[in-house]
């Protein structure tokens, strides 16, 4: 097959945008204000802060240094860092393949909740509307028994937008895609924002959110809980950034990039935050009970906190028109960069085209989400993955992945002299210091706590029949599959280079020393 020229983003801006639109996600609207509520409000701020500036924007840098400098996914690059650590790529595309099947099934319920919004379908049960009518789940997990097609449309739709826009490729597809979607985003999720501010009780429920539980900042958990959402939120350890990174050019600012992609989610973390919590304080005035009542996480705030709330505000419609559409758009700019790391990958390593690797590769991802997720057993299964993918898939991949690159292949001082060959700030002493001792001692102690609550108490209560079926199987089982394509002698198998038509990194380090940029 003719070796085709690796793409490339048009302007780092296109890259930037594409990097903030994965970033920000459901993640950042339904966890963050729960997780930061729960875990001592405004004291949490602290912990998160210290979490992103140790750990969330040392490891972005890293995964885009690895990214541009062997222009190729994460199998592919790690393959070339070191034979073994191809694994630790495929695990990280097999965990992608997980998230993505049932990530577009929560963009597919708010696609149907917009409609709903307009005439506040739920009546004056929500819950049991979500549950019962919308997703007509059984009362507890068992052997599924119908399908549900008032999921499956929306879903469909999803996947035919994803594949659509991934069909066009990284500058026409992904990089326009996300100079559209984030600009609309920003502008619904603010005009969301200024409503929720003056609603009667705003003020009650920024206090709330506010009020710094200092006590908390003893607490192991909250810590974990800070790291934890840090990850999930810049979309680390999925894959994503290598694999964005890769259509990078060769001089492309790195820490820049990951310190402005680093910043700006999370100041839409908090701005959600804000949102939110205005939005609950009016729900627990209207209701005369403290916010603490009414302030839920994940499902129950997107699909029955919110649901209360439009029917009981003024032009509540439109405010829930615009909030499930706003989630829509951060939803599927995500969801882009989640099959984007399949689909590369398996283009990488087989030299396959973009075209037969978006519909046959990313379509099996389709098709899987299709099959599992909109039946009545679906919303079961999805919070048992969502639960074990994130502990054991995404934090556990992350943390083999930094000790293997920082410990075992001592690959730190090359991408650091990479990264701070083209970037504007410099990185320190500092860089080395998070990710090869703060953050694989944070993960491995994350690791632990998680393990331990998973054996003290079933999650959620599920019993572990169904927990080893829909949870720890899919975990383990994106494990096994990474191991097993690592296995298989790929085509490309000597990696990205070969389908690359550029210069190979060293080649690159030459260059840079010819003009003169040698590292300090
Ligand atoms: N980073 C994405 C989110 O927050 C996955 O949802």
């Amino acid at each position: 097959m003719a070796k085709q020229p690796r793409e490339q983003w048009a302007t780092r801006t296109g890259f930037l945008l594409a990097a903030i639109g994965s970033a920000i996600g459901l993640g950042n609207i339904w966890r963050f204000p729960a997780v930061a509520y729960e875990n001592g409000g405004g004291a949490f701020l602290f912990p998160y802060l210290i979490a992103l500036l140790t750990a969330g924007i040392p490891l972005l840098i890293m995964e885009y240094a690895i990214g541009r400098r062997y222009r190729t996914s994460p199998p592919a690059a790690l393959r070339q860092m070191a034979r073994p650590a191809e694994v630790i790529g495929w695990w990280q595309v097999a965990i992608s393949f997980v998230i993505a099947t049932y990530y577009a099934v929560i963009i597919a319920w708010a696609v149907r909740y917009i409609g709903f919004s307009a005439d506040q379908a739920w009546g004056d049960d929500p819950e049991g509307f979500l549950f019962g009518s919308f997703l007509k789940a059984s009362e507890e997990p068992g052997f599924v028994s119908g399908y549900v097609s008032g999921v499956l449309w929306p879903l469909i739709a999803v996947w035919v937008a994803v594949l659509g826009i991934l069909a066009f490729g990284i500058r026409r597809g992904i990089e326009k895609a996300n100079k559209i979607f984030i600009p609309l985003l920003v502008v619904f999720f603010v005009a969301l924002v200024i409503r929720a501010l003056t609603l009667d009780g705003a003020a009650q429920g920024l206090d709330a959110f506010f009020r710094p539980d200092w006590s908390e900042l003893t607490n192991g958990s909250v810590w974990v809980a800070a790291y934890g959402q840090i990850f999930f939120s810049l979309s680390i350890g999925f894959g994503i950034m290598i694999t964005y990174a890769s259509y990078l050019r060769r001089r492309a600012d790195l820490t820049g990039s990951a310190l402005v992609a680093g910043f700006a989610n999370s100041s839409f973390e908090i701005l959600a935050g804000i949102g939110v919590f205005a939005t609950l304080g009016f729900m627990a005035q209207a209701a005369g009970v403290p916010v603490g009542d009414v302030a839920t996480a994940g499902l129950g705030l997107a699909f029955v906190a919110f649901p209360t709330i439009i029917s009981e505000m003024w032009l509540g419609g439109a405010f829930g028109v615009l909030f499930f559409v706003s989630l829509v758009i951060a939803g599927l700019s995500s969801l882009i960069s989640i099959v984007q790391v399949v689909v590369s990958a398996v283009q990488d390593r087989t030299g396959m085209h973009r075209i037969p690797a978006v519909f046959g590769v990313g379509g099996a991802v389709a098709v899987a989400s299709i099959l599992l997720f909109p039946t009545n057993e679906g919303v079961f299964l999805l919070d048992a993955s969502d639960h074990f993918i994130n502990q054991y898939g995404i934090a556990m991949a992350a943390l083999v992945g930094v000790i293997a690159v920082a410990w075992f292949m001592r690959k730190l001082p090359e991408l650091q002299r990479d990264a701070d060959a083209t970037s504007a700030v410099r990185l320190g002493h500092w860089w080395r210091i998070c990710l090869g001792i703060i953050t694989p001692v944070v993960l491995g102690w994350m690791m632990i706590d998680s393990l331990r609550s998973e054996f003290d108490e079933n999650y959620e209560g599920y019993s572990t029949d169904f927990l080893l079926g829909a949870g720890w199987s899919v975990a383990i089982a994106a494990l096994v599959v990474g191991v097993l394509l690592s296995l298989i002698p790929w085509k490309a198998a000597e990696g990205g280079l070969s389908d690359l038509d550029m210069e190979s990194p060293d080649e690159a380090e030459a260059h840079r020393k010819r003009h003169g940029k040698e590292d300090r």
